[in-house]
């Protein structure tokens, strides 16, 4: 497997983090940020401000930083663990990490992530929260979900159960809640739609061992 200069720049701004947050840093980095990345790329404004909600150590904030400087970039968490990392890694690029949502101003809005963290959220904290957001975007503004593909597959099941593990063993840390909240595409679409948002575009992409799905919409 190649490791991008991209990838390496990220590994880089980690090199400091502690040795066990250090692993699940450098495996998203790797296993994950191109999945992700090559849809995200499609999406990353020339100016004004970007939020990332369930940033965790922040690599995606950082990524979308790195490829626009001019781009304020907020990245939230609710464990401290992993946003006491994200500050440590912001120290060059810049990016604002907090774990208290209330104190920020979210207005102006021109592109939000949800990369993996609204399964974490019940149904109603999903619908306000988006709600949330849609105020808080400009009008033409987008949101870029990444989510796990609720289906029969197998690896869905898989991915469930190493969920649950993760969850079990503490893996995101006290604050996360132990339950796992899955939608199907059809379920996404009438949450989104019925708030205003206009769907750009639903990706289904089976990763080798984690089905994903990527929804983007637009205020
Ligand atoms: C799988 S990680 C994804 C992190 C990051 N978005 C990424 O793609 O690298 C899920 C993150 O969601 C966070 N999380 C879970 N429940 C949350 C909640 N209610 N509010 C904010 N973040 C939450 C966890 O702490 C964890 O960092």
């Amino acid at each position: 497997m190649k490791i991008s200069d991209e990838q390496l720049t990220l590994i880089n701004l980690y090199k400091n983090a502690k040795f066990s947050e250090k692993l699940k840093i450098y495996a998203r980095i790797i296993f994950n940020f191109n999945q992700i990345k090559k849809h995200l790329d499609n999406y990353i404004p020339e100016s004004g401000s970007v939020f990332d909600y369930g940033c965790g150590y922040g690599i995606f904030s950082n990524y979308i930083k790195i490829k626009n400087p001019k781009l304020k970039v907020v990245g939230f968490d609710i464990s401290t663990t992993r946003i006491n990392e994200a500050k440590r890694s912001s120290e060059k690029t810049d990016v604002e990490f907090t774990n208290t949502f209330e104190d920020f101003e979210l207005d102006n809005l021109k592109l939000v992530l949800l990369i993996d963290v609204l399964l974490f959220l019940k149904h109603i904290e999903k619908i306000e929260l988006l709600k949330k957001i849609y105020n808080s975007l400009e009008t033409g503004g987008i949101i870029f979900i990444k989510d796990t593909l609720k289906s029969e597959s197998f690896r869905f099941k898989y991915t469930k159960f190493e969920e649950k593990l993760k969850l079990k063993l503490k893996v995101y840390g006290n604050d996360v809640k132990p339950e796992l909240n899955y939608m199907t595409p059809s379920e996404f679409v009438e949450i989104i739609t019925t708030i205003g948002f206009e769907i750009i575009d639903i990706i289904p992409e089976n990763h080798f061992v984690y089905p994903g799905i990527f929804i983007i919409a637009q205020k």
